[in-house]
């Protein structure tokens, strides 16, 4: 009998152990669940995530988009209010004025609450620009237990973005696509070390909130996508430089012999030549035997062919 009394407390002790554990965590949790967003940059990404935020995610309290330029606010606004309009024509119930009323619009960075509040960096993919915004992020809200920081770069190392940033364990990359309503996926960077499990599960949720798919990785140039991709295109422009077939040869190959809906040179002129240009002096710069300069698109971003944006790159639109 004593000996099933404390067999008894014993299976009891160990349950309420149980118990206890998962109350720890979901109470972590719960820390951890974004209830405010607040996203800085209100440029072609940082107003497709509000966009998609707004429209999608019914558990945020508030959603705050912030620029240094009432201009670029103006403008994210009325390009919000035309993507908006789009969706409407196919799904007639959208309602835009409750949509874009769900966004606060500033030039100062003031979350309408601290609590459980992400912060998403999307300016300028600029190192010192960044490093500089999260000093002054980690001096604003250093002391707020429940604030995480993730950055949107999509070609430097997240660790560097944040070499100003003390409490590096609620530190994350969230890597959006262009457009962002459109495109489903999310990467989530988690930093070895340093991104704590919590905050990858947070993010986890937070982008399935928003109706995309995560895939998780490290803190690697590229990721996955531009680690796969950028090679592929500058590839595709050694080709073309050597004379091996012309731009549209090679896109029409591509896309009818490997299944791609677009061309590298369509890509490229998508993502635009001064980005790609970027992205390749940023990888070199840092000695990663990743891809090697081109000369071809050098010249073509001297000359301003920047691609679809500007009207011409590869191609003329
Ligand atoms: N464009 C893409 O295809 C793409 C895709 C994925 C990720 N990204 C990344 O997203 C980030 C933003 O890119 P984008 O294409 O939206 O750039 P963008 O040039 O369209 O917008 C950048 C915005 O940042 C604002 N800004 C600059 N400094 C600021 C500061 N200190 N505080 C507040 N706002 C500031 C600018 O006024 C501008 O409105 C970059 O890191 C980029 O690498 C871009």
């Amino acid at each position: 009998m004593t000996r099933f009394l404390n067999m008894n407390s014993l299976l009891k002790y160990s349950a309420n152990l149980r118990f206890a554990r998962h109350l720890s965590l979901s109470a972590k949790m719960n820390a951890y669940k974004v209830e405010n967003l607040l996203v800085i940059g209100s440029g072609l990404m940082g107003s497709g995530i509000v966009q998609s935020a707004a429209h999608n995610n019914r558990n945020l309290k508030s959603i705050v988009l912030q620029d240094i330029s009432e201009d670029a606010l103006n403008k994210a606004k009325s390009k919000i209010e035309q993507n908006l309009n789009k969706i409407k024509q196919k799904k007639a119930d959208t309602n835009i004025d409750e949509i874009v009323s769900k966004i606060t619009f500033s030039t100062s960075i003031a979350p309408k609450s601290t609590e459980n509040l992400l912060i998403i960096e999307a300016v300028t993919e600029n190192l010192g620009l960044k490093q500089e915004l999260f000093k002054d992020l980690n001096q604003k809200f250093k002391d707020c237990p429940s604030v995480v920081f993730a950055t949107n770069t999509s070609s430097l190392v997240c660790k560097d973005v944040a070499k100003h940033v003390d409490n590096m364990d609620r530190f994350v990359g969230l890597h959006f696509f262009n457009p962002v309503p459109l495109m489903k996926l999310v990467e989530i960077v988690v930093l070895e070390n340093q991104t704590s499990e919590e905050t990858y599960e947070a993010m986890a949720n937070f982008v399935k909130e928003m109706g995309k798919v995560s895939v998780r990785c490290k803190d690697t140039p590229g990721f996955i996508v531009n680690r796969l991709l950028v090679p592929y295109m500058f590839e595709a422009i050694s080709m073309l430089e050597r004379g091996d077939a012309s731009a549209r040869d090679i896109d029409t190959a591509m896309k009818l012999g490997a299944g791609y809906p677009m061309g590298p040179f369509e890509l490229i002129d998508y993502v635009g030549l001064d980005t790609s240009k970027f992205i390749c002096d940023g990888w070199l710069s840092k000695n990663y035997n990743i891809i090697k300069e081109s000369k071809l698109l050098n010249e073509m971003v001297a000359k301003g062919r920047l691609g679809k944006k500007v009207g011409k790159g590869f191609y003329d639109y």
